[in-house]
C-alpha cells in the first residue's frame, strides 16, 4: 500500500473518533511509523509501505483515536529545539513554557533549581544554553525523575544536572541563584473542562494540586528566604489568572521587582521576581 493511501485511512479514522487535529496528527504518526523526520513525509507518500510499518501506523492511529497524546505515542517532544523523551508519567512539554526559558536566560546564573522537573525540559534547556551552570531538578514522581535522567544522558548534560525525589524543598540543600518552577496549577473545578488528551492521559499530579491551584506557589514562596541566594531570581509559569496572587505571595516573602510576562497568545504566563541583595 502507498504511503498516501495509508495516510488518508488514518485521517478518516481520527476524524471519525473526533480528534480535531486529525490531518497533522496522522502525518506525524505516519512519519514515526516510517522512521523518518516529519518534514520528509511528503516525499515518501508515493512509496510503498511495508507491512511492519503499516501495522505500526495502525497501532498508533488506534491509540490516538483513544485521545492518547501524539507525544506519548511517539515518545518524544521538541522543546526549545531539542528532543525530550515523554511518557505517561510526565507532562508533555508545552510551547508556553518556552516563555519562562526566554526570561530565565535574560540574565546569567550559575546554580539553578527546577521544582517539579517532569521531563527535565526546563532545567536541561537552561543548562544546555548556559554552559557554565550546574542544576538540580526535583519531583515527587520517581517515574518522572527517571525520564528526566534519561533526557539528561541523551543530551549529554548528566555531568551538570542532578535529580532528586523531593516534595518541593523537602530534600533540597544549599542556595541557588535561579529557582524556576512550572508547578501543577490548574484549579480543581477547571479539570472537567480540559481536553480529553490532557485529562485522560497526562499525570494528574502534574496538572492540579487541587483547590484553586495556587498552593504550590505559596509553599515555594515560603522556602525562598532559605534557598534563593541574595540577589537571586525566581521564575514561575502560571495560569493566565494567577499573576496577581502569585506576586502577592512573593512580595509577602520580601521579594522585589515582581513582573508578569505574557505568552505568545497575550495571556499572562510567567511571574518573575528577585530577592534583595
Ligand atoms: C506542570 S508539571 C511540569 C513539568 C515540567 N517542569 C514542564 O514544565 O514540562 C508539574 C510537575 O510537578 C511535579 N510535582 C507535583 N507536586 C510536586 C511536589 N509536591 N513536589 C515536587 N514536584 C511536584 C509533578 O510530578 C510534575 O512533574
Amino acid at each position: 500500500m502507498q504511503g498516501g493511501v495509508l495516510l488518508r485511512e488514518g485521517v478518516v479514522l481520527l476524524r471519525e473518533a473526533g480528534v480535531e487535529s486529525a490531518a497533522g496528527d496522522a502525518r506525524r504518526l505516519l512519519a514515526h511509523a516510517l522512521k523518518i523526520a516529519p518534514d520528509r513525509l511528503t516525499l515518501a507518500l508515493h512509496d510503498p509501505v511495508d507491512e511492519a510499518a503499516q501495522a505500526r501506523f495502525r497501532t498508533y492511529i488506534a491509540a490516538r483515536s483513544q485521545f492518547r497524546p501524539v507525544a506519548q505515542i511517539t515518545g518524544e517532544r521538541l522543546f526549545w529545539g531539542r528532543p525530550f523523551r515523554v511518557t505517561s508519567d510526565t507532562l508533555d512539554p508545552r510551547p508556553e513554557t518556552e516563555v519562562l526559558i526566554e526570561h530565565a536566560l535574560a540574565a546569567p546564573f550559575e546554580r539553578v533549581l527546577d521544582l517539579g522537573t517532569g521531563t527535565g525540559c526546563i532545567l536541561l534547556t537552561l543548562l544546555a544554553e548556559m554552559q557554565s551552570a550546574q542544576g538540580l531538578g526535583v519531583d515527587v514522581s520517581s517515574a518522572a525523575l527517571a525520564v528526566a535522567q534519561t533526557n539528561a544522558l541523551d543530551l549529554g548534560l548528566q555531568q551538570r544536572a542532578e535529580f532528586c525525589l523531593s516534595d518541593w524543598f523537602s530534600s533540597v540543600s544549599g542556595q541557588f541563584d535561579l529557582i524556576v518552577s512550572n508547578p501543577p496549577y490548574i484549579a480543581e473545578d477547571e479539570m472537567a473542562g480540559l481536553s480529553r488528551d490532557v485529562r485522560d492521559w497526562e499525570p494528574h499530579l502534574a496538572l492540579t494540586p487541587g483547590g484553586d491551584g495556587l498552593s504550590p506557589y505559596q509553599r515555594i514562596a515560603e522556602g525562598l528566604a532559605r534557598y534563593l541566594a541574595p540577589a537571586g531570581r525566581v521564575l514561575f509559569e502560571i495560569g493566565p489568572t494567577q499573576g496577581k496572587a502569585v506576586c502577592d505571595f512573593l512580595e509577602h516573602q520580601g521579594l522585589e521587582e515582581c513582573r508578569i510576562w505574557p505568552d505568545l497568545d497575550g495571556r499572562d504566563r510567567v511571574v518573575a521576581a528577585r530577592r534583595p541583595a
